[in-house]
């Protein structure tokens, strides 16, 4: 059962549903059991969407929202044989009792009766290029629609994803409470594992110690593939392979993250395998710090979403420049984005449901502003590779720094504020 109750999913539903044309319905689907390997299944992940209107967290099923508010669920029927199996399953009746549905049916019979229940409708509204078979299912029920009511105009197919996306960007409380759980999980794990680290131990120990403290502390799954990566592998954005030695005197870049109650974290810390940050690691460090706390300070109601990127290119193409790493002027550094040799992602992204929330940044063209109950990451770094046309003291260090920014009413909270992120504060808690 979700951690939150079936009437917070109705009344999501009732707020989704305003925003429909009339005489409209909206279909969304839930994720697959997916296979992993021959007869070996991943274990079940519902799709963030499908979840966030429904609460339900099986597969093969379907939601259909009409605008009237009026909310059906598509299921597997009860198969007690099955559940001798895979466990407990809603069936039909379960479903529409338990989770507040206004109408259930078995979803062996979706084809056969959504046409029906949509002929003569003004739209069908998806999310369209998410899933093309279930894109396939929709256009095929609208020619069956539109075949039964030759006389009628032909139904119009709108995609929902920016619509849905907007009422998710805004937090509900309840939402930034499972956030706040999640985000204090990660960074209590984070802590302890920099507390108890030590030179020897391989990135694929760490990744172990973290996965083990978000366990412990009551999340099961990281919401990503954690990233650990040793000196230089920090460079490689999506290292995952996370099973190299990290030796004396590297840092170490882990990004890792857990899910609770579906809810992301995304945490990211640098930190030297010994405790003691050198000298050019250390300035560089600053750099990035000074990037990431301004881009939090840009994390702000009316500001657009992108403010904080551009501050961090201007934070971090300022340090740049005084480390000597580019020559040219700040302008010239941020007109010609020379900056990306070192610094070459984006600040951050929205986090929720998804560690990468399925949100827009634009609505209509423009920059959607932040409002209150956002939630972003914010996550500069700088990546000197083999390749950079730099002194060879600086290359294979990789720093990145990660937090996990609500926005507030009169600013912002950093809801992983309690993993240290100066350097001297990591050198306190490794060395404690
Ligand atoms: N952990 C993925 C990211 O930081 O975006
Ligand atoms: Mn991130
Ligand atoms: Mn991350």
């Amino acid at each position: 059962m979700s951690n939150l109750s079936p009437n917070h999913f109705k009344a999501r539903r009732a707020e989704a549903a305003k925003s429909l044309d009339k005489n409209s319905f909206l279909l969304l689907s839930s994720s697959k059991s997916l296979i992993r390997n021959n007869d070996t299944t991943f274990p079940f992940r519902q799709d963030s969407n499908f979840y966030y209107l429904t609460g339900f967290e099986e597969p093969e099923s379907v939601l259909m929202l009409s605008s009237e508010g009026e909310s059906t669920i598509f299921c597997r029927k009860k198969n007690p044989d099955l559940e001798k199996w895979d466990g407990y399953m809603y069936g039909i009746e379960g479903a529409k009792d338990i989770l507040k549905f206004d109408n259930a049916y078995d979803i062996a019979d979706i084809t056969n009766i959504v046409p029906e229940l949509i002929r003569g409708s003004k739209s069908i509204y998806s999310l369209v290029g998410k899933d093309n078979a279930f894109d396939n299912n929709i256009i095929g029920w609208i020619t069956k629609a539109n075949s039964l009511e030759r006389h009628q105009g032909n139904i119009d197919l709108k995609n929902y994803s920016n619509a849905l996306g907007y009422q998710r960007l805004i937090k509900g409380d309840e939402e930034v409470e499972l956030m706040r759980n999640s985000c204090e999980i990660a960074a209590q794990a984070h802590k302890e594992v920099m507390k108890n680290v030590q030179v020897g131990m391989s990135e694929f120990d760490l990744e172990s110690m973290y996965l083990n403290e978000f366990r412990k502390r009551g999340s099961r799954f990281p919401s990503y593939n954690p990233i650990v990566a040793g000196g230089k592998n920090a460079c490689v954005l999506h290292y995952i392979d996370n099973n190299q030695a990290i030796n004396d005197g590297e840092l170490v870049l882990v990004d890792a993250g857990c899910e609770y109650g579906l809810y992301a974290s995304d945490i990211t810390r640098t930190y030297p395998i010994n405790g003691k940050f050198s000298s050019e690691q250390k300035a560089i460090y600053d750099v990035v710090l000074e990037a990431h706390d301004q881009a939090c300070e840009a994390a702000r109601v009316g500001n657009s979403c992108l403010e904080p990127q551009r501050v961090s290119e201007r934070a971090i193409s300022q340090g740049l420049k005084d480390l000597g790493f580019l020559k040219e002027s700040l302008d010239e550094i941020l007109d010609k984005q020379l900056f990306r040799e070192y610094y070459y992602h984006k600040i951050g992204h929205w986090i929720g449901l998804d560690v990468h929330d399925d949100c827009p940044y634009f609505l209509d063209g423009n920059e959607i502003k932040f409002e209150k109950n956002m939630a972003m990451t914010i996550e500069p770094g700088i990546y000197v590779n083999d390749s950079a046309p730099i002194d060879d003291r600086w290359k294979g260090i990789g720093i990145r720094i990660e937090d996990d920014i609500l926005v507030t009413e009169n600013g912002h909270e950093n809801l992983t504020a309690s993993v240290p992120s100066s350097a001297d504060q990591i050198e306190e808690l490794m060395l404690s």
